[in-house]
């Protein structure tokens, strides 16, 4: 698959995420070692940012295998019960969004975490009886966009807790011109840059868009993507130069014209704008924060004198003084 192309495999491959690469490379180099498995891992940050990536190289520079799943394909007790019998030593077990996980799954990764113990209830009623079966030592890697939203005790079952972050211009710049490469495409540092800089700060924005100004190239330029070009392809695509798309737009411009700038709740700014609220706090204002275009308070969202300017309004202080 081109996904699997595009993704790094190594630690050496991998643009960015400096400060993580240093914690989990003394966490692999140890417990190499020491001839252990690595820890159990969370990993938390915007959609984007590599999780998974960061999973399967874990796993590939451990030298193991890696088992990649999500909480919402773990409904039934049976699914995460036949998932940790597959197990061998060592194995990565990836579990995406693990914030949904139901509250029965949770229960027998508790012990499975802690102990390395499948606890299964057989029968049903009265005649109900648990057995407890031993499991190899393995390594839990939990990706969430929401780390608030874990339970504690889950949280506290991970001997490692680590950030993931919005990745810097010249960073994505170099994973463009990476995954350029990858798809045999031309693109010149300017214009690698031009798409790095409307990318919000994430590696999968970028390779998306590099494909969308690679077809817009193929059709209406011919030779290098240089920066006109891929300004002009993103112009087309309604992504503006701080990489801000329709709905982010539409996000900061109905908390300014209807709600003067805030503050706004979430849910009503989900039924202003047709969103749902996990989209808005999770990959709309993420960015939007980042980048000082929204801030949150106690008593709802609300937009910068920065939003009301990139979207051509007169920021509310500026209003005053212009009386
Ligand atoms: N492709 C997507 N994310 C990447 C990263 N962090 N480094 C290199 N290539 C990537």
């Amino acid at each position: 698959k081109q996904e699997d192309r595009i993704r790094p495999h190594r630690f050496a491959d991998y643009i960015g995420q400096k400060d993580l690469k240093q914690v989990l490379d003394i966490a692999i180099q140890a417990a190499k070692a020491r001839g252990e498995t690595l820890d159990h891992l969370l990993l938390y940050g915007p959609p984007g940012l590599g999780k998974t990536t960061m999973a399967l190289i874990l796993a590939s520079e451990m030298g193991v295998n890696c088992k990649v799943t999500s909480a919402p394909a773990l409904e039934r007790p049976r699914d995460i019960v036949g998932l940790l019998n597959s197990l061998k030593v060592g194995d990565v077990l990836f579990i995406d969004e693990i914030h949904r996980l139901s509250k029965m799954a949770e229960e027998i990764l508790y012990p499975a975490m802690e102990d390395f113990r499948l606890d299964i209830t057989l029968g049903k009623g009265q005649s109900a009886k648990t057995r407890s079966l031993p499991l190899p030592k393995y390594t839990l890697v939990g990706a969430t966009t929401r780390v608030g939203a874990l339970s504690s005790p889950l949280r506290d079952r991970f001997g490692l807790i680590q950030q993931l972050r919005f990745y810097a211009q010249d960073e994505l710049s170099q994973i463009v011109l990476r995954t350029a490469q990858i798809l045999q495409t031309d693109v010149s540092e300017d214009g690698a840059a031009e798409i790095a800089r409307r990318a919000r700060g994430t590696p999968r924005i970028a390779n998306r868009l590099l494909k969308r100004v690679r077809d817009y190239a193929q059709v209406k330029a011919a030779g290098t993507i240089n920066r006109y070009i891929a300004a002009e392809a993103l112009e087309l695509f309604q992504v503006d130069p701080c990489g801000l798309d329709w709905t982010d737009r539409r996000m900061l411009s109905v908390m300014i014209e209807n709600f003067n700038g805030g503050p706004v709740g979430l849910e009503t700014m989900a039924a202003a704008t047709g969103e749902d609220t996990q989209t808005i706090e999770e990959v709309y204002e993420p960015y939007l924060m980042q980048i000082g275009y929204l801030n949150r308070t106690p008593r709802g969202r609300v937009a910068t004198a920065a939003a009301y300017k990139h979207l051509g309004f007169t920021p509310p202080n500026q209003q005053l003084s212009l009386l």
